[in-house]
């Protein structure tokens, strides 16, 4: 694209928004895909809304950890606020977005555990001083000290075949029944595509800014 259409109101990098493809999570993946290949620091990083039974909703950073073909898939303590949240009301939202590259996207669906073996494999991906914070740590739970956290977690890693996922440290995935695409336009003409699944498949409209 030259910089002369880069001017131009909704010209950049439109071409999954002039022609949508088919399916929103290959879209999402790519799109992920070409962030972290970017190296867009906290790439990973989602807002995850969930519901409290009192009906008010609650928002936090987690960290995505992959985008399959049913949804996507993040880890958390079960134990924690938004752990039990979920466990009795698994209609959830997330939302990301990238400054570097003015790309947002969402996502609602229902949260459902994966299997243990997918968790396990997550959770050995993660470098040995986070899988002891998470064995050690009671996640929102009130701190005692910080310093025994401290020492307890040097512990596990001195004791490296200790680093198994701990029971309640589990993946969960999100699995996606509406996405929303929405690209940055210098000139505030942002791009925007929304998928809903239906029984035939997913539907995909055009969005006004
Ligand atoms: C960039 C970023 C990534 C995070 N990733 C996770 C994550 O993957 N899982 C998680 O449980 N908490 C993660 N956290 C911490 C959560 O935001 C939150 O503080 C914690 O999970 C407790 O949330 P809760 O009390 O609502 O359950 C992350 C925080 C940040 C800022």
């Amino acid at each position: 694209m030259t910089a002369a259409e880069e001017s131009v109101p909704g010209k950049r990098g439109a071409a999954e928004f002039e022609d949508p493809p088919a399916d929103p999570l290959e879209l999402l993946r790519s799109w992920w895909q070409a962030a972290k290949e970017a190296q867009i620091p906290g790439a990973t990083a989602v807002s995850l809304a969930t519901t409290g039974t009192d009906g008010t909703p609650s928002v936090r950073y987690v960290a995505l950890a992959d985008i399959r073909a049913d949804g996507v898939v993040f880890s958390t303590d079960e134990r924690s606020p938004k752990g039990q949240e979920i466990a009795r009301q698994p209609q959830v939202a997330v939302a990301g977005h990238w400054a570097a590259t003015g790309q947002q996207f969402r996502l609602k669906g229902t949260a459902e555990p994966v299997s243990a073996a997918e968790s396990d494999r997550l959770f050995a991906a993660l470098p040995p001083a986070a899988r002891a914070a998470l064995i050690v740590a009671r996640q929102s739970a009130a701190l005692e000290s910080h310093r025994e956290l401290v020492h307890q977690a040097e512990s596990r890693v001195a004791d490296p075949g200790s680093l198994i996922r701990p029971a309640h440290w589990r993946s969960w995935l999100i699995r996606a029944e509406q996405v929303q695409f929405w690209m940055e336009d210098p000139h505030h003409l942002h791009r925007r595509l929304a998928y809903t699944r239906t029984a035939a498949g997913w539907s995909v409209r055009r969005l006004q800014p």
